[in-house]
């Protein structure tokens, strides 16, 4: 029997990521298991896919609280209330604050629709598609204070085809984060992800990111 890390998942929307790694967590041998799924939006489909899941989910509406302070030490206290042990952001549409990051520093990890360092930030595949970019696609990321920035554990890469919609790439990148997520977090969850001395993220030994390709 592996002993699987329990994870919450945040988000804000509707929860394709937080699918995928509901499915892979299924399997009998994924070390990591979804015990919690808390959105700051009250309609966020993905509330429904976890609920339908049988997972609890929580609702902590960021309107409901005065700062951001506030609201983080609202969740904090839930994934302590949950004996959570991993954070995964999955579409999660709130900045967190540096103490949040920072308490949950190597144990939170963050999707991002680009190949990080490129594109932090909103409108990933239309800026991607303005430069025309040689190489698109998503980067799972331990999270640190600073907006998409962190050691990346796998990415998800694809060369966009010559007449390429912001339509077409948003697909395409979805569907390699459906992949690269479970992936990061199995690695994660396993032990698999270590930092050297020179701060160089280590996956499986091996320097990283891990890449997928489509
Ligand atoms: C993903 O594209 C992710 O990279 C970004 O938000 C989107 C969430 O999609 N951070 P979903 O809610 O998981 O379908």
């Amino acid at each position: 029997m592996v002993s699987k890390k329990r994870v919450a998942v945040l988000i804000s929307g509707g929860g394709t990521n937080l699918q995928a790694l509901m499915d892979a967590a299924l399997e009998p041998d994924y070390p990591a298991r979804i015990v919690l799924v808390i959105s700051n939006k009250p309609d966020a489909f993905g509330l429904t896919r976890a609920a339908r899941a049988q997972i609890p989910t929580r609702v902590i509406n960021h309107r409901d609280y005065p700062d951001r302070t506030e609201f983080d030490a609202r969740i904090q206290e839930e994934l302590e209330g949950a004996d959570i042990e991993l954070v995964c952001l999955a579409g999660f549409m709130r900045i967190l604050t540096p103490g949040f990051v920072t308490a949950w520093s190597g144990r939170m990890l963050n999707i991002h629709p680009s190949l990080l360092p490129a594109y932090k930030g909103l409108n990933t595949h239309a800026r991607a598609l303005a430069d025309r970019a040689e190489r698109h696609g998503c980067s799972v990321h331990l999270v640190e204070p600073a907006l998409d920035s962190g050691p990346v554990l796998v990415q998800g890469s694809f060369a966009p085809g010559p007449d390429a919609t912001v339509e077409d790439l948003a697909a395409q990148v979805h569907r390699l984060e459906h992949r690269a997520y479970p992936l990061a977090l199995s690695l994660l969850a396993s032990g698999g992800v270590t930092i050297d001395a020179a701060g160089q993220i280590l996956i499986e030994g091996a320097p990283g990111p891990r890449i997928l390709k489509s």
